[in-house]
């Protein structure tokens, strides 16, 4: 089993992992991963922050916030100097507070590209914030740019959900190639907690022969849950909540409840 040490955020002493779930792709589950293992997490009474990094904000309406409630977000935490408790919200579910993505967010990518330090803003801002948390786990956009920069200058952690069809890997050489320079330069204690196999459809062979080839590159990394299609989790989110709340049954809820626990016994 792979084990991975508990590293401080960047020199900080501070010992939450923060883990950032990454993909340029879009379409890939990295929301639906962010919202479940939050929610997984916060189920064994961990204390957990999600940050919604991706201006089009499924992380945040998944976990039931309306637009309407929010007052500052990302953006105000990237771009202004914010107390860190303005930009904080609690949620429906019990344990997970969320930075929620504001409209705003679309024009961060145009507007840090003007600031000092603009890889280093997400770190600057969370920081001497993290306390209280066990885990913060970051919904990145589809891309690898300025505000995806700043998430893994943040992160002690990258899990990279990879969705079980044609085109997977796809992408995937230019993602390690992004980790690796943030490795060598801003964060040299980032490390690929894990890949993440998602949508798996055992009715097809394409899925098991994607799975065989996606482990046969990553080995040990390849978390061995694996995330099955299921559409009780394509519904949660219009509910407003977690696969657990939704349908503890489903085999979606199991499959998150197993990562949670992989994670966890990762971690340790
Ligand atoms: N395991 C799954 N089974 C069925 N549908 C899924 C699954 N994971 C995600 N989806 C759905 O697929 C779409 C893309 O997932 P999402 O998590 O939003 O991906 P991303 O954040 O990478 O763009 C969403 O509509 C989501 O509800
Ligand atoms: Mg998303």
């Amino acid at each position: 089993m792979v084990k991975l040490e508990r590293i401080n955020i960047a020199g900080t002493g501070c010992m939450t992992r923060v883990i950032s779930i990454l993909n340029q792709k879009g379409g890939v589950g990295k929301t639906t991963t962010t919202i479940n293992l939050a929610a997984g997490l916060a189920k064994k009474d961990l204390k957990i922050l999600v940050i919604d990094l991706d201006p089009q904000g499924n992380a945040t309406s998944g976990l039931g916030v309306e637009k309407m409630d929010i007052v500052k977000g990302t953006y105000n935490a990237l771009l202004e100097s914010v107390p860190f408790d303005q930009v904080t919200m609690v949620t429906s579910t019990q344990n997970v507070n969320l930075i929620p993505t504001n409209s705003d967010l679309a024009a961060a990518e145009v507007s840090l590209s003007g600031v000092e330090k603009r890889e280093l803003r997400l770190k600057e801002f969370l920081v001497s914030n993290l306390g209280s948390y066990d885990y913060v786990i970051i919904d990145c956009p589809p891309s690898l740019g300025l505000l995806t920069v700043n998430a893994l200058v943040a992160s002690t952690d990258v899990i990279v959900p990879v969705q079980t069809e044609y085109y997977a890997m796809e992408g995937l050489s230019q993602l390690l190639q992004v980790v690796q320079q943030i490795q060598t330069g801003l964060n040299p204690t980032l490390q690929i907690f894990g890949v993440l196999l998602t949508m798996y459809d055992s009715r097809t062979s394409l899925s098991e022969q994607v799975r065989a080839e996606v482990v046969r590159v990553f080995g040990d990394i390849v978390f061995s849950t694996v995330i099955p299609r299921n559409v009780r989790l394509a519904e949660a989110p219009s509910h407003g909540k977690s696969i657990f709340e939704y349908d503890k049954w489903s085999k979606g809820s199991k499959a998150y409840k197993a990562l949670t626990k992989e994670v966890i016994q990762r971690g340790n």
